[in-house]
């Protein structure tokens, strides 16, 4: 550890609030997979800023994208036409098979809670007296309060209550209780295809077509949050597009400006012109910069063959960690879709073992107590997923040993 982070760890401590618990080390450069410390420590990151920086640190083109239009114009507001913004809307509109509109924000709660809005302004319009959004139990969907509202884990809720009502919370995989929960006061069913936060958990393909076919008899809503799942994380562009559903309503964040903040959602058919002039808005969002670098990511995503790289490279991950989970014991359970993989340990050290990985240069996430989550940049190959599982197998020697 440097200089620099004493010194940054004591500003840190003393002017920002302290929401996150933070990890000992100060990041100051990146390339691809590759992060870089203030002491000249070099990591191999698998958590790629929770899934946002797809094409890996410092991408160049998404780096030139954001620099020549920094360098002629960042702001004006929504008020006036700029470039790019429609583009980028196209271009995710294509990810997504053609026929969408979208909505610009800056992040993913701002996303999902965008997408709420418009499902109850879609009620207004097409179900009067629907309102109600179901979502499922162990989702997350963000912090404000509509979406911290829909977010399904109360630890994360009691403090702040109240929270805005009209959310109704369903065990995941179970279409019988989603069957029930739908009724004519819901305007909107909104899953992840797979439960980032809540520890990496994929619904069925039965369950996703259930609650297609439920949103259909009822006419409901039904909107994929894939702001941790799209962008080719998973393999297909978005994730629900591996299963015959197709969403009415998409949000999206994270990756689609590779790390930079940005989010929105996307509506098809009559959701599509759901909000009229004056029910939504935001200062910043589909400012130009942004967009041109969204729109770099996008063509950098597609060209260099990302969904195909996070398939096969999810499915050789997944192959390994399944062969150290025989090998040690240690493992109860694999799971995920693409580059975005959970594993169950039998004991409660996750969090030692993220540190001590940190500590061998090895960047993870641990959820709660025995979930370690893998999420690194697209690009990651076979060799850093060889280093991974050599150091892996070392630390969890160690820890249970
Ligand atoms: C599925 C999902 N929705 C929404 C959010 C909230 O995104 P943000 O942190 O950009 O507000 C997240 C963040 O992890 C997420 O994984």
């Amino acid at each position: 550890m440097g200089v620099r982070y004493d010194a940054e760890v004591a500003l840190d401590r003393e002017f920002v609030m302290g929401t996150y618990a933070r990890k000992p080390v100060l990041f100051t450069h990146g390339e691809g997979m590759r992060l870089y410390d203030d002491d000249g420590g070099e990591y191999l990151d698998f958590v790629s800023g929770i899934g946002a920086v797809n094409l890996g640190h410092a991408h160049p083109a998404v780096t030139a994208a954001l620099a020549e239009q920094a360098a002629k114009l960042v702001h004006v507001s929504n008020l006036f036409y700029v470039e790019h913004r429609a583009e980028l809307a196209r271009d995710v509109s294509e990810l997504l098979g053609g026929g969408w509109k979208m909505f610009f924000a800056n992040s993913g709660a701002e996303a999902v809670e965008g997408a709420i809005k418009l499902a109850r302004r879609w009620g207004t319009q097409h179900k009067p007296g629907a309102y109600k959004v179901v979502t499922l139990e162990r989702s997350f969907h963000g912090r404000t309060l509509a979406a911290l509202a829909a977010t399904g884990q109360p630890s994360k809720q009691e403090a702040f209550k109240p929270l805005p009502e009209g959310f109704v919370h369903v065990p995941a995989n179970d279409i019988a209780a989603l069957d029930a929960a739908v009724d004519e006061t819901v305007a909107a069913v909104m899953i992840e295809v797979v439960q980032g936060e809540g520890g990496v958990w994929p619904l069925t393909a039965e369950y996703l077509e259930g609650a297609r076919r439920i949103c259909d008899e009822r006419r409901t809503l039904l909107i994929a949050d894939e702001v941790q799942t799209g962008f080719f994380r998973t393999g297909p562009a978005f994730a629900h597009q591996a299963f015959s559903v197709t969403p009415d309503v998409v949000a999206v964040a994270k990756a689609l400006a590779n790390g930079l903040p940005i989010g929105g959602f996307l509506a098809r058919g009559d959701a599509a012109d759901a909000l009229q002039p004056g029910d939504h808005g935001s200062t910043f969002g589909g400012g130009p910069a942004i967009c041109a670098a969204g729109r770099a990511t996008i063509a950098a995503l597609v060209a260099g063959g990302f969904g195909n790289r996070a398939a096969e490279a999810g499915a050789y991950l997944c192959g390994r960690l399944e062969a150290l989970a025989d090998a040690t014991g240690e493992i109860s359970d694999v799971r995920g879709a693409g580059l975005m993989v959970g594993v169950t340990l039998t004991r409660p050290v996750a969090a030692q073992v993220a540190t001590l990985a940190l500590e061998l240069g090895i960047v993870l996430n641990s959820i709660g107590a025995d979930t370690l989550r893998f999420l690194p940049p697209l690009v990651c190959g076979k060799d850093e997923i060889d280093t991974l599982l050599s150091t892996l197998t070392n630390i969890l020697a160690e820890v249970t040993g």
